[in-house]
């Protein structure tokens, strides 16, 4: 067993069928020794050159990983974009994002954990194998979409510093750099962007530490060359560009809870009976979707994933809890 299959208690003979074995094994052959070099080498060579490196991964056996929806597709997904740092507009970061260097890249574990460290790319793509996960990710503003994600669980970064019994929260820190990052200059938020979890959230085996995405890293405006996503969660919630993971014992306030603490609060879980103050939260738009007679789909409880995270939060108040 894993550490994330012992943190949940799930034998791995039950969740991990024999070809995804077999894949993981492909996986790790075609990352071992100098393959993971040329891929690490072609990572900004291939970008420069308009091209994406290739990041396969395992179909993931992890329970609600693979959602059926038909897929947004990669033009969309990689046009439509929230990410202040580059600017507000949804079509700013795939116009400015350009100017983001991705390598190298380090990300620094500190606080309450039994072994800090600093993880630099090559150490991070190396820790697991890679898995491809089909996610919905939906906006507080009340689109969605429906992506292939390749990466692994964040669980297993975070057994590997061991947190010590003080680690309640995790926060993730994400790179402000004012010459890489035209948005910097504006207010609209606290730089660095900054979110939070509690740390079983966290732990749970589908909050994805994530690289790539239809099978090729992840292209700069959506978060390369790492980023966390967090399915059960509006989109906010799962921050690009990770530079720290920090252990802490008290709730971390995020940048969206500082610009606006009444809209925006710690848990931010996709709850369709929860309105934003300003507008229901209801239903959504799937984009690829819209045309003048589509209807909006209805918003599901945890985005569609509360067989697996509702007991996250049994007897919690998810009103006040928003
Ligand atoms: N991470 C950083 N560093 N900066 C941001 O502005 N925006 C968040 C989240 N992560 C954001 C961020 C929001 S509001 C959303 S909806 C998702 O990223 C969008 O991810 P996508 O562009 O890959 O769809």
């Amino acid at each position: 067993m894993n550490s994330i299959h012992k943190a949940f208690k799930i034998a791995s003979s039950e969740i991990t069928p024999p070809e995804v074995y077999a894949q993981r094994r492909q996986w790790l052959q075609l990352m071992a020794g100098s393959a993971a070099g040329s891929l690490l080498t072609a990572w900004p060579e291939a970008r420069a050159a308009g091209q994406a490196a290739k990041l396969p991964g395992a179909k993931s056996a992890v329970a609600g990983a693979m959602v059926l929806d038909k897929q947004t597709s990669l033009q969309d997904a990689s046009s439509y974009n929230n990410y202040y740092e580059f600017g507000t507009d949804k079509a700013d970061p795939a116009r400015t994002a350009g100017s983001l260097k991705t390598q190298p890249w380090r990300i620094s574990v500190e606080g309450e954990v039994k072994k800090p460290g600093v993880f630099d790319l090559d150490a991070l793509l190396k820790l697991s194998p890679m898995e491809e996960r089909i996610y919905r990710l939906r906006c507080v503003e009340g689109w969605s979409m429906v992506i292939p994600w390749v990466g692994y669980s964040l669980a297993e970064l975070i057994t590997k510093v061991e947190p010590n019994s003080r680690a309640k929260y995790v926060e993730f820190i994400t790179l402000a750099d004012k010459k890489q990052m035209p948005g910097l200059d504006s207010g609209v938020l606290d730089w660095p962007y900054i979110e939070g979890l509690r740390i079983d959230e966290a732990m749970h085996p589908l909050s994805l530490l994530t690289f790539g995405m239809y099978g090729e890293v992840l292209p700069n405006q959506n978060g390369a060359p790492v980023r966390l996503i967090v399915p059960w969660k509006y989109g906010f919630k799962s921050a690009k560009s990770i530079v720290k993971i920090r252990f802490v014992e008290k709730q971390p306030d995020s940048s969206w809870m500082h610009a606006n603490r009444r809209e925006y609060g710690f848990y931010s879980n996709v709850n369709p009976q929860v309105d934003h103050p300003r507008w229901s939260q209801a239903t959504e738009r799937r984009i690829g979707e819209d045309g003048l007679f589509t209807k909006k789909r209805p918003t599901l409880m945890f985005n569609g994933y509360e067989a697996q995270v509702g007991q996250l939060y049994a007897g919690m108040d998810l009103k006040s809890n928003y």
